[in-house]
């Protein structure tokens, strides 16, 4: 939906009992329009759902009803076309509707609200822009474990020392190391899929004390809504409208919203420890890994520097998404039932923390693309002997050591080494016997092998 801006004339949907008009201040101060605009598409689908209902009922003719669905799709069209420019001085994306409405179909929008309020409606557009949002983030979690793939396959041989604590620790494949964070991202897609899942869809709420329609009028499936709107189609199974168990609850809910930016926090996390892992890898002291200049920035007055900004600022999202859940969880905080205006304030974190998700996943998609890994430095670290202590450790226990007398031999051989400068491997079999009758030099030299330790390690089922 592309956007435009018009500042006319704004129509409030409510006044009457009002004698003076809003102050100006106020009226500023309390719009939402600035951000909410982006569930218009949302907003007109529910309308014209609630359109549906009302055609059903008593309240509207088969004739209004048609007209009102008509003009709702003609607005939906306008609006996703870029048709029509966003009226900054209305109140709200629902006035804004309706007030477009106003000018197709006349007098007859003042039917429109019948049986519906906006502490409704918003709920319904804002869980299907939920939905919509993550369908479309799912895509891009796919595209990056995709990309995590292909790079995978193309080092799929390639070993790098294993960290813990940032200290050398075992040697792993590096495509286990990728896979790590696409068995993160897999979690992360399937979180989001419950939340949509579980994410009920309701009607009938009206401010907060329920409708005159029957409640098996709120339940239906949006087969007439996916003529119109095929887009939507993917989303039929998530698209199920049911009438309300509990207005009270639906109008004043908005855990589907903490529940949310609670999973695109995780994600961002996850995205920015990827970011830091490649941060340190492309530094001049490891330099394990190359980012492609395309991805990186530079100096306005070190002419040699290349820097790894992108990262350095999904690193730095991650704090944003987290800022975001805080503010939502604090807004809700002790909150009476059942709707207040407070709860307006759920959107601009709700919709930043998808955007920027959503930006964090496609640019890192396409940095990793890029990256090559620098085999001869990774190698160079692989010689550090520390890396394979654990590996003698398991070749004592072989031969019969109980694992803690063999984990303290090695610990004193490691010791011995560093205070005196000498590397394992260059010691003689009579040094070496002098920690344990049962080491064999020539066994123990083939074990500081990046390939013999990565492969002696089996308990992993890899997909
Ligand atoms: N803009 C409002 C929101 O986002 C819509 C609901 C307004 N309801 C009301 N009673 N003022 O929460």
């Amino acid at each position: 939906m592309s956007i435009a801006w018009e500042t006319g004339m704004a129509k409030k949907l409510w006044g009457a009992r009002f004698s003076k008009k809003t102050d100006l201040l106020a009226e500023e101060f309390t719009k939402s329009i600035q951000y909410d605009y982006k569930i218009a598409l949302c907003d007109i689908i529910g309308s014209k759902l609630h359109v549906q209902i009302l055609g059903k009922s008593r309240y509207l003719s088969t004739h209004e009803t048609s007209r009102l669905f008509n003009a709702l799709t003609d607005i939906y069209k306008a609006i996703d076309k870029g048709r029509i420019k966003v009226d900054l001085k209305t109140e709200d994306v629902h006035t804004y509707i309706q007030n477009l409405l106003h000018k197709r179909v006349g007098d007859l929008v003042l039917k429109l609200h019948t049986a519906r309020s906006r502490n409704d409606q918003v709920v319904f557009a804002t869980k299907l822009y939920c939905k919509i949002s993550i369908s479309e983030l799912q895509a891009d979690i796919n595209g990056l474990c995709s990309a995590l793939n292909i790079l995978s396959a193309k080092n799929k041989a390639v070993i790098i020392p294993g960290f813990t604590h940032m200290q050398h620790a075992q040697p792993v494949y590096l495509k286990d190391y990728l896979n790590a964070y696409r068995e993160m991202l897999m979690r992360d897609m399937g979180r989001l899929g419950y939340i949509s899942q579980h994410m009920k869809i309701t009607m009938g709420a009206g401010a907060l004390a329920g409708t005159p329609l029957s409640a098996s009028e709120y339940s239906m499936n949006a087969e007439k809504i996916f003529k119109d709107h095929s887009d939507l189609k993917e989303l039929k199974e998530l698209f199920i409208i049911e009438p309300t168990n509990n207005s009270l609850d639906s109008v004043s809910d908005r855990d589907f919203v903490i529940e949310i930016i609670s999973a695109l926090s995780i994600i961002a996390m996850h995205l920015s420890r990827l970011s830091e892992d490649l941060i340190i890898w492309s530094t001049k002291e490891f330099d394990f890994v190359e980012i492609d200049e395309s991805f990186c920035t530079g100096s306005s007055l070190m002419p040699q520097k290349k820097n790894a900004d992108v990262l350095e600022l999904i690193r730095g999202y991650a704090g944003r998404l987290n800022g975001n859940l805080v503010s939502v969880l604090t807004m809700m905080k002790g909150l009476p039932l059942t709707y207040n205006r407070d709860m307006q304030l759920d959107k601009e974190p709700l919709f930043n923390s998808f955007e920027i998700v959503s930006s964090e996943l496609k640019v890192l998609a396409g940095l990793v693309k890029t990256l090559k890994f620098n085999k001869s430095k990774i190698d160079e670290h692989l010689k550090d002997e520390s890396l394979y202590a654990t590996d003698i450790v398991y070749y004592l226990v072989d031969k019969g050591e109980p694992f803690k007398s063999a984990h303290t031999i090695v610990g004193k051989l490691v010791k011995y080494s560093i205070h005196h400068s000498i590397e394992i491997k260059q010691m003689p079999e009579k040094l070496l016997k002098k920690f344990s009758s049962k080491i064999v030099k020539k066994d123990i030299v083939r074990l500081f092998n990046p390939q013999v330790s990565v492969k002696s390690k089996k308990s992993i089922k890899r997909r």
